[in-house]
């Protein structure tokens, strides 16, 4: 017998992340080519971005996905995130060449007071949350912040490029394959202040620190090339990443709904205090998933250099809720 349909929520399902993202949760690539989809789209009331997301609508409807169920259009988050089960965040403002992801903080904090109370009073209790739109640690605290009656733990935030970003320069670096690579981590904030670790990584069993020996290649090139690399992308495109962004989302609930079994993944949580990081700071934490819940690594390690990293990226961030407060 098949499967119940689950609702899937996204925001900003018009934009280039929404187009790059819908046909693949359509197909199953994000919860399982056995699981039926319910699409229940959001976009801004304004004629031009509805007339847009019909456009996209049609063309999944031209896809005749056997899992797509349905889909509807919205323009009111209460209607979008009815009942639903999973929710991408993923309408914002994007940043242009020479802005920082904090300095959407003014453009985009409202968005997600109002998405967090939408998903307060109508998501299911359930509902697994993540925020995509940047700044997007600060905007995952807002909304879990908005949505006292859902558990704080049903919020996340999108740390999952930065960790695919780390696995690509370490495979080219050590001259291995991405899928060998094991147990990387980012912490902290999807900013440049990211602290990508791969102290404990391995290649099939075997440390790449080992393979890499090299601290002044790790701190003046891999670490600036993964924390500057949404910068370096708009450079190039004119535009932030879109296929890239998409690719980590499903990768994230993928990995969130399905499990990962022992394999790390990074993924920005409300922190338990684990690691000396504040209760509901969403940081960037190594952890594995398994029924539907994470569970962080704890216990690791921290170094000196390590410490004065992840120093640096959680002053960053509780400035920026510090920044949001009065919308608390
Ligand atoms: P885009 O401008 O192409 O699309 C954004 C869409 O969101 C637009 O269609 C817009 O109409 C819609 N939108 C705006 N406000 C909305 C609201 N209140 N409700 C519903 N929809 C709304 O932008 P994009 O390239 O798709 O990027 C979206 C966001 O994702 C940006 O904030 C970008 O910086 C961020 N991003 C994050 C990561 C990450 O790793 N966390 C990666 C890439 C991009
Ligand atoms: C990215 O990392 O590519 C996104 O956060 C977009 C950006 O503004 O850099």
């Amino acid at each position: 017998m098949s499967k119940k349909p689950v609702r899937v929520a996204v925001t900003g399902a018009a934009g280039q992340i929404g187009y790059a993202l819908l046909f693949r949760i359509a197909s199953g690539e994000m919860l399982g080519k056995d699981q039926p989809v319910i699409l229940q789209l959001l976009e801004i009331p304004d004629e031009k971005a509805q007339k847009a997301l019909k456009g996209v609508m049609m063309e999944l409807e031209d896809c005749a996905f056997p899992l797509l169920a349905g889909m509807e259009a919205h323009s009111d988050p209460m209607n979008a995130f009815k009942d639903t089960d999973y929710a991408l965040l993923v309408g914002a403002r994007p940043r242009g060449p020479g802005m920082e992801r904090k300095d959407l903080l003014a453009a985009n904090a409202q968005i997600f007071t109002a998405q967090g109370k939408a998903l307060d009073k109508v998501a299911s209790r359930n509902v697994k949350v993540l925020v995509v739109g940047n700044p997007a640690n600060t905007n995952a605290y807002i909304a879990m912040k908005s949505a006292p009656s859902l558990p704080r733990k049903n919020f996340t935030a999108m740390l999952r490029l930065d960790h695919n970003r780390a696995l690509s320069q370490i495979a080219a670096k050590t001259g291995t394959a991405v899928g060998d690579i094991e147990k990387m981590v980012v912490w902290g904030n999807h900013s440049p202040t990211m602290y990508a670790d791969y102290r404990f990584a391995t290649v099939n069993g075997k440390p790449v620190k080992d393979m890499i020996n090299d601290q002044a290649w790790n701190k003046d090139v891999f670490l600036p090339t993964v924390g500057k690399r949404g910068a370096a992308i708009i450079e190039a495109r004119g535009l932030s990443s879109a296929a890239s962004a998409a690719n980590a989302a499903i990768d994230h609930m993928r990995d969130w709904a399905l499990g990962t079994g022992s394999k790390w993944v990074t993924m920005g949580i409300p922190s338990d205090g684990q690691y000396g990081i504040p209760k509901d700071t969403m940081f960037g934490f190594p952890v594995t998933t398994a029924n539907g819940e994470y569970t962080v690594v704890d216990g690791l390690p921290i170094d000196e250099f390590s410490q004065e990293r992840i120093n640096l990226t959680l002053k960053e961030l509780q400035e920026e809720q510090q920044g949001v407060a009065h919308l608390l």
